[in-house]
């Protein structure tokens, strides 16, 4: 049995489409079911920033995850596939009529991805207060609170409907395959199974 952590929303379901086509049969989870069983793999239905952790700790053998939410979480997992579904990309905003002031002592940056966000600033050797947030972080120039935002890009229609302009990108994302050492070390057939069979499909 391999249990894979599938972030909630559209990735879980690209993804359950992929074993659907792999394994041409269907795999549907009940209505706010959070376990679904089919054949030798059980799927658990997490928050995407989640995932990580459930692999890490070994409660799923693999997961599918945003590379954004991998480098944000710092955990030492092996990254197998680029399933290439769910792109997107993390970037700076600012509001339509700023410009990002480098010689301002200390720029606010209002984001949820602590890590990235310093370690991108760090780089530029620039003075940074981040402010944490959980979600609609393109509120936070809008209002006052930030400078500037770290947040995800997907069509881009959030940051225009609210008065942003992207001034730069951090990385690009999209969902990979990853899986922990020890369950990479007890079942690597399996996994390599899956892996081929996934990788000949996308
Ligand atoms: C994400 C992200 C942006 C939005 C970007 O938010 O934080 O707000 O999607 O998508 P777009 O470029 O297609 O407009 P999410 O929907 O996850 O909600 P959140 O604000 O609660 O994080």
């Amino acid at each position: 049995m391999l249990t894979v952590a599938l972030p909630k929303g559209r990735i879980a379901e690209e993804t359950l489409e992929i074993f659907e086509k792999i394994f041409n049969k269907k795999f549907i989870f009940e209505d706010r079911k959070l376990i679904l069983i089919v054949d030798d793999f059980k799927f658990l239905l997490v928050r995407n920033q989640d995932v990580p952790t459930y692999v890490y700790h070994g409660s799923a053998d693999i997961g599918i995850v945003g590379l954004d939410v991998l480098e944000e979480k710092e955990l030492d997992l092996i990254n197998l596939l680029d399933l290439k579904i769910g792109k997107c990309k993390v970037c700076i905003g600012i509001k339509n009529e700023d410009e990002l002031d480098f010689s301002k002592p200390e720029i606010k940056v209002a984001t949820k991805m602590l890590n990235i966000t310093k370690k991108y600033f760090s780089k530029r050797a620039m003075a940074v207060e981040i402010i944490k947030l959980y979600g609609s972080i393109e509120l936070a120039p809008i209002v006052g609170l930030a400078d500037a935002i770290v947040d995800i890009v997907e069509t881009g229609t959030t940051m225009k409907k609210n008065g942003l302009k992207v001034t730069e990108d951090i990385m690009n994302s999209s969902a990979h395959l990853i899986t922990n050492k020890n369950s990479f070390y007890t079942k690597k057939s399996q996994i390599l199974n899956l892996y081929e069979k996934i990788e000949a499909i996308i």
